[in-house]
């Protein structure tokens, strides 16, 4: 893939494809397939690096696994992982996170109750973000965590396993990364430990626990676990990603008269906010249909209209946060005025979200206002192409494809191979995008068979 997407203007989308698997749950499949009672085939894994860095992080922990099938260029699509029946082993070198943030804080919760000690460690974006959100419950129920890095709070990450001690955790943030830690930890905790949160947020691990025969408990906004179940083997088809589906639900609700058939992605109640958004800025969704095993998955078929501006309320923040880089987009697109706030969590995703939205977006000419939680768009003003700099971040390196989509000129977007943490692929769907009339077959990425 080259370092750099070129953009132009189109008039035009008609497109039907499916987009690669959820991130949240292929992370959540490598975890607690490889701590099951024995093998789980795991179909439609997001091939990204960060997703295959957990894989191997429980590689390393002793659960192997063989490739079925793989995206040409990048890992796994349909794999075997032969769990450990929660036994694991020390790894023999320091664990690779990359750039995710998920990987690092679900894998700490697993290591926290662990025999032994384990340093994780990721790259300079990762180890810039807050750890003691994490370190801070886990130290509760018992384990030693040292952050090494030069920033107080942050990874490298040395865990100092122990026996742990059940906790009841209120959780400060509306974090579904810290509430999977905690109930990782709680499994290999002695007794029932419980987590609330201060607001829904997304429930794979929950439902990924159910799927996987572990029993766990909801009241509310509480979530509890009894530790020492053992999660039974079970095979499992990982949806689409509805984070990944919604660059082009966007670029689709902005063009009247296009239709966009999205199919067979996660439809998730705590991921699709982003759907609610767009029919209130004006786009017609047509159809939403969908079936549930254990997730909820389904197609969904988006047309164009003018937007209009909205005002994206607090309990929907954490379900739609991925997709507010994309969504700033539409809402420059969009008639009218777009308000985001109690937003703050953006701040420290793989870069601070709001700065580097509210800067790219302001040099293709948007008029935004920046708060400390969120901003404020005045929709409508014609975009102009620009040099935009993902700044590393996958999301603002995507979102501005889409917004190039809609510029006068060229839009050139730097630094793009940060895509490949969470949507291989992209650069072939922009292609077929961009040339207005594409076939379905030329959305097919390419797989080879191991
Ligand atoms: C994720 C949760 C979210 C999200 C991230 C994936 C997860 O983070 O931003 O991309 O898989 O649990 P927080 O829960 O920390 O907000």
């Amino acid at each position: 893939m080259s370092s750099e997407f070129r953009v132009k203007a189109i008039t035009r989308l008609h497109a039907e494809f499916s987009v690669p698997g959820d991130k949240s749950m292929s992370h959540r499949a490598a975890i607690l397939g490889g701590l099951s009672n024995g093998s789980c085939t795991i179909r439609n894994f997001l091939p990204s690096e960060d997703c295959v860095n957990t894989l191997n992080a429980m590689k390393s922990l002793g659960a192997n696994y063989e490739v079925l099938e793989a995206l040409e260029g990048y890992g796994p699509v349909d794999l075997v992982i032969h769990g450990q029946s929660g036994k694991l082993s020390a790894p023999a070198a320091p664990i690779d996170c990359g750039n995710s943030g998920t990987g690092m804080r679900l894998l700490a919760g697993l290591l926290a109750g662990q025999p032994f000690t384990t340093e994780l460690f990721g790259d300079a974006s990762l180890s810039g973000r807050p750890m003691g959100r994490i370190t801070v419950p886990l130290g509760q129920m018992g384990a030693n965590i040292e952050t090494k890095g030069e920033k107080p709070g942050c990874a490298p990450l040395l865990i100092h396993g122990a026996k742990l001690t059940p906790i009841d955790y209120d959780m400060p943030v509306a974090s579904a990364q810290v509430k999977s830690a905690v109930l990782l930890a709680g499994l290999f905790a002695d007794g029932t430990t419980s987590v609330t949160q201060p607001a829904e947020t997304r429930d794979h691990t929950e439902r990924m626990l159910t799927s996987f025969r572990v029993s766990t408990k909801h009241e509310g906004n509480t979530i509890s676990i009894y530790g020492g179940q053992v999660p039974e083997a079970t095979d499992f088809i990982v949806p689409g990603d509805i984070s990944s589906a919604a660059f082009w639900l966007v670029a689709a609700a902005a063009i009247p008269g296009s239709r966009l058939v999205i199919k067979n992605v996660g439809l998730n109640p705590t991921r699709t906010a982003i759907l609610k958004v767009l029919s209130r800025m004006g786009a017609h969704m047509i159809d939403v249909l969908h079936e549930t095993h254990g997730e909820p998955i389904g197609n969904v078929e988006i047309h164009g209209a003018e937007l209009h501006g909205t005002t994206i309320f607090p309990e929907e923040v954490p379900n739609l946060i991925d997709e507010i880089p994309v969504i700033a987009v539409a809402a420059a697109l969009a008639e009218g005025r777009t308000i985001i706030r109690n937003a703050k969590e953006l701040r420290v995703k793989e870069t601070d979200r709001i700065t580097t939205v509210v800067d790219n977006l302001r040099a293709m000419g948007a008029n935004v206002t920046e708060f400390e939680d969120g901003m404020e768009i005045e929709g409508g003003a014609p975009l102009h192409g620009a040099t935009i700099d993902s700044f590393g971040d996958h999301r603002i390196a995507m979102a501005f494809a889409i917004a190039g989509l809609f510029a006068s000129g060229e839009t050139v977007i730097r630094n793009v191979e940060c895509v490949n943490t969470s949507y291989p692929g992209f650069a072939h769907h922009l292609d077929a995008i961009r040339r207005e009339k594409s076939a379905p077959e030329d959305f097919n990425l390419p797989t080879v068979s191991k």
